[in-house]
């Protein structure tokens, strides 16, 4: 079944793009229904409109608590008729209005293997601190930063020839890879939350 996705970004939505792309090259059975963001210049909106996707502004600054704000964006998501939401460079904690709506059913990306390097900085975190492997991980949200059930991580590694920038390089080029990864898992009905851990079934 075509699972239908409501995409919430801040920026310029690389990681948006690339479940789009892999959406439209057949090998994601999904549909993003709508993309929200928290900033009207977004550079992701305007990919979604070029995709004729609906793309919603929501202001954080018309509403008078966070609770108002993130009703709004359940609400928008409701009137999607959105079965996933998938955080894609959402840099705002998503309120409880939103979670316990899509209960086990809010994702995110962390550019780090978590829990290492947890927060907005995971490459320059992970970078400064001088491991030599970092990586990616696709998990669960729940109401605290960058902590539920992970679903996907993949390793990379930093070599004495990586720079910041190539190690960014590295690491959007794993991301694009792993997030739809994780969402032809989910489309497949392969992903089963127990407690903190996720079991993947079998092909
Ligand atoms: C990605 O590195 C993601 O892991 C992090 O924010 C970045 C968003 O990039 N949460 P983009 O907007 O998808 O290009």
């Amino acid at each position: 079944m075509t699972i239908r996705l409501g995409v919430l970004i801040s920026g310029s939505g690389t990681n948006l793009q690339a479940i789009i792309d892999a959406i439209e090259a057949g090998t994601l059975d999904a549909q993003v229904a709508v993309v929200i963001s928290n900033h009207e210049s977004a550079r992701g909106l305007d990919r979604a409109r070029k995709h004729e996707i609906d793309a919603v502004f929501v202001d954080r600054g018309a509403f008078e608590s966070p609770r108002a704000y993130n009703a709004e964006i359940r609400d928008v998501l409701r009137s999607h008729g959105v079965d996933w939401v998938v955080m894609a460079g959402y840099m705002r904690l998503l309120g409880r209005e939103v979670l316990d709506f899509f209960p086990n059913r809010v994702l995110n990306i962390h550019p780090a293997l978590l829990p290492s390097f947890a927060g907005a900085n995971g490459i320059h975190d992970a970078w400064d601190y001088g491991v030599k492997v970092t990586g990616v991980t696709v998990h669960l949200a729940n109401e605290n930063f960058d902590e539920g059930p992970i679903i996907a991580q993949e390793a990379v590694p930093i070599t004495p020839e990586d720079t910041i920038e190539s190690l960014e390089a590295k690491i959007h080029a794993v991301e694009h890879r792993l997030y739809p990864e994780a969402l032809r898992l989910i489309a497949a009905g392969r992903v089963e939350i127990v407690g903190r851990k996720v079991k993947i079934s079998p092909a």
